[in-house]
């Protein structure tokens, strides 16, 4: 495996619930590097272009209203396989389908308040 980096996104319900040192560490703890990270709130339109790809999808309203509601931590995450491992440490997309221990079975409310987001 190579040397990756990848996307994170730690979502307002996460950061609302003040978990950002738990999420960090469970990260950290499968030997992903934070390698940049900001807290802010995301604008409108910024959200939108982001999420363009779900543009068509009933949720989509709802989706940009949750990510705008509050501050997020964009995070570059870096490591062997980081893709990968951030998929396996994030959890299914659905916390209730999402494996025991992973950071959306932990902190997860539902599945558009998902506590983390990800992208390769
Ligand atoms: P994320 O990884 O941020 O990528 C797109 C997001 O859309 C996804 O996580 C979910 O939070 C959200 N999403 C997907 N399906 C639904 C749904 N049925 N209802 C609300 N939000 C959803």
């Amino acid at each position: 495996m190579s040397k990756e980096v990848t996307f994170s996104i730690i979502k307002p319900n996460a950061v609302k619930k003040g978990v950002i040192g738990n999420i960090i560490e469970q990260f950290e703890n499968a030997g992903l590097k934070i390698a940049a990270a900001k807290l802010t709130v995301i604008s409108r339109k910024k959200c939108e272009e982001f999420y363009a790809e779900h543009k068509e999808r009933p949720f989509f309203g709802e989706l940009v209203d949750f990510m705008t509601s509050g501050p997020v931590v964009l995070m570059a995450l870096s490591g062997e396989g980081a893709v990968l491992k951030n998929r396996e440490i994030m959890g299914a997309t659905d916390p209730k389908k999402a494996a025991p221990g992973t950071i959306r079975a932990k902190h997860g409310d539902s599945v558009g308040e998902n506590a983390v987001h990800g992208s390769g």
